[in-house]
């Protein structure tokens, strides 16, 4: 059994929509119930200032920078170590046309990138990367973006992550958990 019955019954273009019924697995990555629950924390939060650590193909940049649009605007980050990647999410997340969200790139390994060029601006992050060192990870952003909100995909393969908010609420089953902790 999967979390499928969270399937959204609202997208915020048509693209995202159409690549989870007809793509999936070429461009789809993270569950679209877990990119709708950060376009809610995003819009709840009332955050403008957005980092995507490990964008893939941009699907799930293009809820970040709706959720950025619905708040009336701001800056959304991608991070990568895949250039390719980093190009086809921007251009993807341009093509879908959010207002007034500026989109920036940054090929870099992401602990390098939160050591050397988080701003302490960023108010919410999104790490889907390759989940090496999560617990040194939430350490610089500690101490680089105190005050911020950090959400981590695959929560589930991640042991040090228990003790933080974790959506679907476990035991749930299904994979692609979300945690969420308070920087
Ligand atoms: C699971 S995919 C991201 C999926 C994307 N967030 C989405 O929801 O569509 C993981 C991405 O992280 C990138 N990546 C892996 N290790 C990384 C690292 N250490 N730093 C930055 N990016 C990394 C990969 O190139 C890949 O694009």
């Amino acid at each position: 059994m999967s979390n499928e019955h969270l399937t959204p019954v609202w997208w915020p273009h048509d693209s995202l929509r159409e690549a989870w019924e007809n793509g999936r697995t070429e461009v789809v990555s993270t569950q679209p119930w877990v990119a709708a629950l950060l376009y809610q924390l995003i819009r709840a939060l009332d955050v403008r200032r957005v980092v995507e650590l490990g964008c893939y193909k941009g699907i799930t940049s293009v809820w970040l920078a709706h959720a950025i649009a619905a708040n009336g605007g701001g800056a959304l980050r991608l991070v990568d170590t895949n250039a390719g990647f980093l190009e086809e999410a921007a251009q993807r997340v341009t093509n879908t046309g959010p207002l007034d969200v500026a989109v920036f790139s940054t090929h870099q390994p992401s602990m390098e990138f939160l050591i050397d060029g988080i701003t302490a601006d960023v108010q919410f992050v999104f790490l889907d990367d390759d989940k090496a060192d999560v617990s040194k990870k939430i350490e610089v952003l500690r101490k680089r973006c105190p005050g911020a909100t950090l959400t981590i995909h695959d929560a589930e393969t991640v042991p040090e992550l228990a003790p933080y908010l974790i959506l679907p609420t476990p035991p749930s089953v299904g994979s692609g958990h979300l945690a969420v902790v308070r920087l």
